[in-house]
């Protein structure tokens, strides 16, 4: 008897030790998690994650480019981040002579190692709480405008005092609880970042956008760069002087493998989540603007898989914007199903009534109800600029012609904007873009959201195809000869070409009746939510809340877990080179796979091999290349995806169903190995096993 309730009572506390893998925690304010990371399994302290004293795990960890992580692996400045965060450096080396995206890339030495203009790495230097110092000067009687300028002020005296570019050092102030905590972040920003080597996209991309998203997932989705510094180990520019920098940090690698329930922490910075926001917002994106998106990028979608499948050379040019539109796509159908079966909408709503009743004589009286009114009159306007973005700014050769003629305004050069738009611009696919989304836009959005200068253009023609065909003969954006040969002088004529007219007339419409309601509805929402997020917090006593993610460095933590996506069905957590032989079908270009992977494979002895596992770390976009670590901070794995089933979690966390999908670091290092012969590069690595 006694037996039982103990046993009882040990699945019950394992029960709930295991489930709350939601949160994504400052690293800084980490000893506050600790004893709950420890419990679960982490054998390292607060001080070893994030330490100002000594060298700390935060050190290997960097901000790669401006929307990914990446981890340096060796004292030599080595670093993994994703395939697909390399992506667009990784085709900006490629041609159809050197196609690195298909045959793959290692540099056979360090001097083959190619730099990549524009890209940086960012350590974290350190970070503090600076709520007191920004908000200096501010006293409760000031309006909104006063606190903002008060708050602007202050932290640009701080940032200025942060700064230095002389160390590479560059500071930002990040408002964090919407406004109700500030914390100054100090980066180290490396400006000399190489590529190192890249597996065949039929590997790192394997799966493409059939998988992406999904399990059973089998994607080697990682590249390796090198960080550059100065004779000092202080950033750079690019120079051939410059040598590897020597990190203060660097992970060690654990070969020894994963299993279900083992501890893991993810180290990287999630981009953006709304896990406070109040219903009738996430019934905006549940209900509205998700589904919307999702249709008009399908109709580009298809535009651009029509001509890419017709000619090699189109799909090296669209492969990279393809698969960033088919992303946020795919991630879309996945959120907005999840808010709907978890009915999230229904759950804020009950939440917002008792907090209501709550909040009764309380400084929070009214604020929820304030909320959805500023939603309500922002949420059309809102959903018309989200239209703008999807339609009219999609158009190519319409963005083109705006950079053309800012640079042209400003005096700057326009060559390498010309070299890099005409090297990736297919005018057939822009023709049925320009077709399929003015109509789209012309359809779908209300009479109110229609700018006069569309309803006349429309009415000109006997078809938007009809106005389209002499849009694009007369435009003189399709002539690179033209463009090269434009100057200064020729604004005033440009200004009556068909791309530029169509850009400036939508930019005013946009200026004049979307944005005044976009910024009054912002200004408003900002003390509404500060007030609602304070007010939740004071509501909740007794729970912890994690900031909302805004690409700072964060923590998240959990186990390797498999999930059920639908009944009876239950998906095991660890993945292998079974499956990706299994899907094997040279016919279908997202399962191709490599010849030489074939044959490794027949020799026999490799269908074990592990590819890819889950886990239940709280994740978003931003932590693609994050490291993954097991309890005793060694390398295990690199983030690159969430189950599709759980992208609802950047609004509603369900420890049921969230999964991240991490690459598991033997297969990295087996594609290194077999695949790239480069297994040169394990010399600099460390293995604790
Ligand atoms: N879904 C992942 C992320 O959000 C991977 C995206 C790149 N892969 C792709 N097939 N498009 O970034
Ligand atoms: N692939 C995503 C990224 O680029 C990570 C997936 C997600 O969790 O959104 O950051």
């Amino acid at each position: 008897m006694r037996k039982t309730v103990l046993w009882v009572l040990a699945i019950l506390l394992t029960g709930t030790s295991l489930r709350a893998d939601e949160g994504m925690w400052l690293p800084s304010l980490i000893a506050q998690r600790i004893g709950d990371m420890q419990a679960k399994g982490f054998r390292l302290s607060a001080e070893d994650i994030y330490s100002v004293n000594q060298a700390s795990l935060k050190d290997a960890v960097v901000l790669f480019g401006s929307g990914c992580t990446g981890e340096l692996v060796s004292r030599d400045g080595l670093l993994f981040t994703n395939h697909h965060c390399g992506y667009s450096y990784i085709q900006r080396h490629s041609s159809v002579e050197h196609d690195y995206l298909k045959d793959g890339f290692w540099a056979q030495s360090r001097a083959e190692e190619l730099p990549n203009p524009g890209l940086t790495v960012s350590f974290l230097d350190h970070m503090d709480d600076v709520t007191a110092v920004i908000l200096q000067g501010y006293d409760a009687s000031m309006s909104e405008a006063e606190r903002d300028s008060v708050v602007r002020s202050n932290s640009a005296k701080l940032i200025e005092a942060n700064t230095d570019p002389s160390q590479g050092l560059k500071a930002s102030v990040e408002s964090l609880f919407y406004g109700n905590q500030y914390f100054l972040f100090v980066f180290r920003v490396f400006r000399d970042v190489r590529l190192v080597g890249a597996p065949p996209s039929s590997i790192g991309k394997f799966g493409g956008d059939t998988d992406n998203w999904m399990w059973p997932r089998h994607t080697g989705d990682f590249s390796v760069f090198r960080v550059y510094a100065g004779a000092d180990n202080a950033p750079a520019d690019y120079s051939p002087e410059n040598r590897p920098y020597q990190p203060r940090m660097f992970f060690k690698i654990d070969r020894r493998g994963v299993k279900e329930g083992d501890f893991t922490f993810v180290y990287g910075c999630p981009g953006s989540t709304q896990e406070y926001v109040m219903s009738e917002q996430v019934r905006y994106v549940g209900e509205v603007s998700d589904p919307r998106k999702i249709d008009l990028r399908t109709r580009r979608l298809e535009i651009q898989k029509k001509y890419m499948s017709q000619d090699p050379a189109v799909r090296i040019q669209y492969a990279s914007k393809n698969a960033t539109l088919a992303n946020a796509w795919k991630k879309w159908q996945g959120e907005a199903r999840g808010i709907a079966r978890m009915k999230t909408v229904a759950s804020k709503q009950a939440y917002e009534a008792r907090f209501r009743e709550w909040a009764k004589g309380t400084r929070y009286e009214g604020v929820v109800d304030r909320l959805g009114a500023i939603y309500a009159r922002r949420n059309p306007s809102y959903l018309a600029y989200e239209y703008y973005n999807e339609t009219v700014r999609s158009i190519e050769i319409v963005q083109f012609a705006a950079g053309i003629l800012s640079r042209l305004k400003s005096g700057s050069p326009t060559t390498s904007l010309i070299e890099a738009f005409y090297k990736d611009y297919y005018e057939p696919i822009d023709r049925e873009v320009f077709a399929s989304m003015v109509a789209a836009f012309n359809e779908q959005l209300p009479a109110t959201f229609q700018p006069v200068w569309l309803l006349e253009k429309l009415g000109r023609y006997s078809s938007v195809e009809a106005w389209r065909d002499s849009f694009y003969a007369e435009t003189v954006f399709t002539d690179r000869s033209k463009v090269e040969a434009l100057t200064k002088a020729d604004i005033g004529r440009l200004l009556e070409d068909p791309a530029i007219e169509m850009s400036e007339a939508f930019l005013a419409w946009h200026r004049e009746q979307i944005q005044p309601v976009i910024r009054e509805t912002n200004e408003a929402l900002r003390p509404a939510n500060r007030l609602y997020m304070q007010g939740q917090m004071a509501f909740e006593k007794d729970k912890a809340f994690y900031p909302d993610a805004n690409l700072t460095l964060r923590v998240a933590y959990g186990h390797v877990a498999g999930y059920e996506p639908v009944d009876a069905v239950y998906y095991r957590p660890v993945s292998t080179l079974k499956g990706i032989i299994e899907k094997d079908n040279p016919d279908i270009f997202d399962y191709n796979i490599p010849q030489t992977l074939r044959d490794l494979y027949a020799e026999g002895g490799l269908e074990d091999q592990p590819v890819c596992f889950l886990a239940t770390n709280h994740t978003t976009g931003g932590n693609s290349g994050s490291p993954v670590l097991n309890a005793d901070g060694h390398l295990i794995g690199i983030n690159f995806d969430r189950v599709w089933e759980g992208t609802m979690s950047d609004i509603a966390y369900d420890p049921a169903i969230c999964r991240n999908i991490s690459l598991d670091v033997r297969y990295l290092l087996f594609v290194i190995d077999k695949i790239g012969h480069a297994g040169y590069l394990f010399d600099e690595m460390v293995f604790v096993d």
